[in-house]
């Protein structure tokens, strides 16, 4: 196993082989990608089939998908769809995925932010064999959220969601039902790629993190989107591997935050701009109701200087939606019982180890409230993400050295900059059994950066 990661690190590290899932090797006569604003031909904006994780068959495997405008590449998919069906359901609800690996490597279905049994999280302790097949069941309790399915494989994780295996998976709830959110509701599913010479999506994986020089928003090519004269909900996932987004709208208009990782926040929050690394989820609304139509309105990356969708205002209508101002209460945790620190060492390691399939490393009393203090000596952004509960953001000191509105309420994925100290408050009240602690730049993931805990 040592060395098998071992290889893989090197691998990373000399950026010595270029993944593709490439099936066909024809060019792309309709690569024109660097086009400036203005000048790009924009495609529609793909908006995955919704399903039922009720007897949901699911299937990855090798596909030719169209990333818009004819543009097709080779990808790894779920039920040949990328991003996969968007998966949604109630509170309360049964799931049943009948999931079959129509992949060559071993893979597995983790459900982030979902709260389930250790068997059924889809860990690397667990593949699914090329050829074989699983069913992941579980009850959804938890409060309404949205999250994301992809693969956790050992060492393969990056190489395969970069390829293109992920999807949403929405639970609503009553509470949220009853605040009459903006019935126009979209997922946007944010991460960049980089294409080979001949058009299809490739794997080129840094040790600091595969970023690639091209944005896809629910695996669309430069896109844009009708829209009327309303408010719209967008359930924003940062799905790359390694890049971070800052999201702001080109005509300097607020985002209405509402919700995050974990659900909907204490109250709406309106703000101009909005940080989301690899794992974090923002629930925004946006007010398309004043704007003249004819109006284009551009969802920017400000990090980076993308246009990432173009909103096109196109259609009249009198919009009978509001935006809330309170949403949800949030039970602050208590008095933590004891405190744990976790240092994200160099780009493989926590606490000076890495991932050991084999080795537990620490041991969380179910139902205790503690506090995890997160830190760095450098190398970082490290998103850090933690399975089996969701937490909440105590404080960051150094670096940026506060929190952010996008940071309150329920999150399980939080982002570690250099220098920074992140706290947080978490209570295991879900299931017993083990569960991961890990860096969700993937690549530093796959390297070994990675801890099994066991909730007892
Ligand atoms: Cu999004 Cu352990 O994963
Ligand atoms: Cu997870
Ligand atoms: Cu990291």
């Amino acid at each position: 196993m040592r060395n098998h990661r071992t290889r893989l690190s090197r691998r990373i590290f000399l950026r010595g082989v270029a993944a593709s899932a490439a099936v066909f090797g024809a060019a792309h006569p309709l690569l024109g990608l660097a086009a400036r604003p203005g000048t790009v031909a924009r495609n529609p904006l793909e908006i995955p089939l919704a399903v039922s994780p009720s007897g949901l068959g699911l299937q990855a495997a090798p596909a030719i998908v169209d990333l818009g405008g004819f543009h097709w590449s080779s990808a790894l998919a779920y039920n040949g769809a990328f991003p996969g069906p968007t998966i949604r359901a109630s509170r309360g609800a049964s799931a049943s995925i009948q999931f079959g690996n129509g992949l060559t490597q071993d893979t597995t279905v983790h459900w982030h932010g979902m709260i389930v049994p250790p068997a059924v999280d889809g860990q690397p302790q667990d593949p699914v064999a090329p050829g074989g097949s699983t069913t992941y069941a579980f009850t959804i309790d938890q409060r309404a959220c949205m999250n994301w399915y992809h693969p956790h494989p050992d060492m393969l994780t990056g190489e395969q969601v970069a390829l293109g295996l992920a999807g949403a998976f929405i639970v609503n709830d009553a509470e949220e039902a009853a605040l009459g959110l903006p019935s126009r509701e979209v997922p946007l599913v944010i991460r960049d790629t980089s294409l080979d010479s001949t058009g299809n999506m490739q794997y080129k994986p840094r040790s600091g993190g595969f970023e690639g020089p091209i944005a896809l928003v629910n695996g669309t090519l430069n896109p844009y989107l009708d829209v009327d004269t309303a408010l719209y909900r967008f359930r924003v996932l940062g799905g790359a591997n390694a890049r971070i987004f800052r999201l702001a709208l080109g005509n300097g208009a607020p985002f209405y935050l509402i919700g995050n990782d974990g659900g909907l926040l204490a109250a709406t929050a309106p703000v101009a701009s909005i940080d989301v690394a690899p794992g974090e989820r923002v629930d925004i609304i946006v007010d398309f109701r004043d704007l003249p139509l004819g109006t284009t309105v551009m969802l920017r990356d400000l990090r980076e200087g993308w246009n990432l969708l173009e909103f096109r205002v196109t259609n009249l209508v009198i919009d009978a939606d509001a935006i809330p101002t309170a949403l949800s209460t949030i039970t602050p945790l208590g008095n933590p019982v004891r405190t744990r620190v976790f240092s994200f060492d160099g780009m493989s390691k926590i606490n000076g180890r890495e991932f050991d399939l084999n080795r537990i490393d620490f041991s969380v009393p179910f139902g205790e409230t503690e506090l995890w203090r997160f830190k760095t000596n450098g190398n970082a952004p490290h998103p850090v993400h933690v399975h089996g509960a969701s937490f909440q953001v105590v404080s960051r000191t150094g670096g940026r050295n506060r929190t952010f509105p996008w940071e309150t309420g329920w999150k399980d994925t939080v982002l570690l900059e250099d220098r920074e100290t992140v706290e947080v408050l978490i209570r295991f009240e879900g299931y017993r059994g083990r569960y991961l602690l890990h860096c969700h730049k993937l690549e530093h993931e796959d390297m070994g950066m990675m801890s099994n805990f066991e909730v007892v």
